[in-house]
C-alpha cells in the first residue's frame, strides 16, 4: 500500500487527522524548521501539549479532543469491557497537560459526555466525528468573529497584537489574527505590530509568519515599544485572544497583556479580545481565580536557545496574567460583541446559546 502524502505545511493546517492518526505542526522551531509531529496515543498528545508542539487556547483543546480518540482506539483493542475507565483515566492525563486555558477542558468535557452516551460498539467513529466537529465550529466561530471584530475597526489603521492568535493557536483562521485577516481584507489595516512576545517568541516566530504568508504587513516590536507607538497616535487598536474569560469578564492571556491593556487606557486605544465562547469560563468568578501557568525559568534565563543570564540567578516565569474588564473595550465572540463586558453582559451572551 502507498504511504498516504503528509500533510501540506500552512498555519492553517497545524491540527490534521491524517492515516488515522493525529498530526500536529511543531510550533517549537517555526518558521526555521517546518515538520509535523505524529500522534497515536492519548500520552503522546498529552505530551505534545505541555512540551508545546501546539499551543494556544482553542488549538489546544481541539488536539485534546483527537487525543480522546486515540485514547479510545487503543483502550477498546485492549479491553472491549474496560475501556471506559481507561480512557477516564487517560482524559484526566490529557487535563493535566496545561492548567490556564480553559478549552482544553470544555473539548474533553464534551468528549467525555459523548463517550458515557455511547454503546458497546467500536466507540472510535463517534468519537472522531465528535472532535473534528468540534475542530469544524472553531474555524466557523474564528470566521464569525473576523467578520464582527472587523465592523468594529474604523479603518485604516495600525494595530498592536501581542503572543499568537492565529490560525497555528486555534482550528485554523484565528481570533485576534482572524479579525486582523477580515479587517485587512476590508482594507482597514494598514500594519500589525506583532510583539515579540518574550521569552517563548509567540509573536516574532509565529504571528510574523503567519501574517507574512497570509500577504499581511507586518512589523515585529519587542514587548517593550509598545507605549511610544501608542504616543505616537498611529495605533488604532490592541487586538489580542483569551485562554480563559472569567464570568466577570476579566481576561486571561499571555503575560504581556494587561500591561498593553493599561497603555490602551491611557492612549485611548482601543483594546479588543477576540476569543470564543468556549474561553469563557463561567465557573470562575473573576480572573483572580484562573491558574496561571509558570513554565521552566530557563525559558527567561535563555534567548532563542542559547543561555543568557549569569549561572546561579533566580528568574520567574508567569505565562499569563489577567487583565480586569474594566480595561477591556469589547470582547469579540461567534455569538457577537459584548462591550465593555462585565458580570450581567457575559451571563447574558452565554445564556443565549
Ligand atoms: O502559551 P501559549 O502560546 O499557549 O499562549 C497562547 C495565548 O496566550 C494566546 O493569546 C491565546 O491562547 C489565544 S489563542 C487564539
Amino acid at each position: 500500500m502507498q504511504t498516504p502524502a503528509a500533510p501540506e505545511i500552512h498555519p492553517d493546517n497545524a491540527i490534521v487527522w491524517h492515516d488515522d492518526r493525529l498530526f500536529l505542526l511543531d510550533q517549537r522551531n517555526l518558521p526555521g524548521e517546518t515538520r509535523f509531529v505524529a500522534c497515536g496515543s492519548a500520552a503522546e498528545t498529552a505530551r505534545a501539549i505541555t512540551d508545546m508542539v501546539v499551543r494556544g487556547a482553542p488549538a489546544i483543546g481541539i488536539t485534546a479532543a483527537y487525543g480522546v480518540v486515540l485514547a479510545a482506539r487503543e483502550r477498546f483493542t485492549a479491553d472491549p469491557s474496560g475501556w471506559r475507565e481507561a480512557v477516564g483515566a487517560d482524559i484526566e492525563l490529557l487535563a493535566a497537560s496545561r492548567p490556564t486555558a480553559v478549552n482544553l477542558f470544555w473539548a474533553l468535557e464534551r468528549m467525555r459526555r459523548l463517550m458515557e452516551t455511547l454503546d458497546a460498539a467500536a466507540p472510535e467513529p463517534a468519537l472522531l466525528a465528535e472532535a473534528q466537529r468540534i475542530h469544524r465550529e472553531d474555524i466557523a466561530a474564528n470566521r464569525a468573529m473576523g467578520d464582527f471584530g472587523a465592523e468594529l475597526i474604523q479603518g485604516p489603521t495600525d494595530v498592536i497584537t501581542h503572543c499568537n492568535a492565529g490560525a497555528l493557536a486555534t482550528g485554523g483562521y484565528g481570533t485576534a489574527l482572524g479579525v486582523v485577516r477580515s479587517a485587512h481584507a476590508a482594507g482597514k489595516v494598514r500594519m500589525v505590530y506583532a510583539d515579540e512576545t518574550r521569552p517563548w517568541l509567540q509573536g516574532s516566530r509565529l504571528t510574523a509568519w503567519e501574517l507574512a504568508q497570509a500577504g499581511i504587513p507586518v512589523t515585529v516590536q519587542s514587548d517593550n515599544v509598545a507605549a511610544s507607538m501608542m504616543a505616537r497616535g498611529e495605533i488604532g487598536w490592541v487586538i489580542v485572544g483569551s485562554d480563559r474569560i472569567a464570568a466577570n469578564g476579566d481576561v486571561c492571556n499571555k503575560i504581556g497583556t494587561y500591561a498593553l491593556a493599561v497603555l490602551a487606557r491611557h492612549h485611548g486605544v482601543g483594546f479588543m479580545v477576540a476569543a470564543p465562547t468556549s474561553t469563557i469560563d463561567m465557573s470562575v468568578a473573576g480572573g483572580a481565580d484562573i491558574p496561571i501557568e509558570e513554565r521552566d525559568p530557563n525559558e527567561v534565563l535563555a534567548c532563542g536557545g542559547k543561555r543568557i543570564g549569569p549561572d546561579g540567578v533566580a528568574a520567574h516565569n508567569p505565562v499569563f496574567d489577567v487583565t480586569p474588564a474594566a480595561l477591556v473595550d469589547c470582547i469579540v465572540t461567534e455569538r457577537g460583541v459584548v462591550r465593555q463586558p462585565d458580570a450581567d453582559k457575559i451571563r447574558a451572551l452565554m445564556a443565549g446559546a
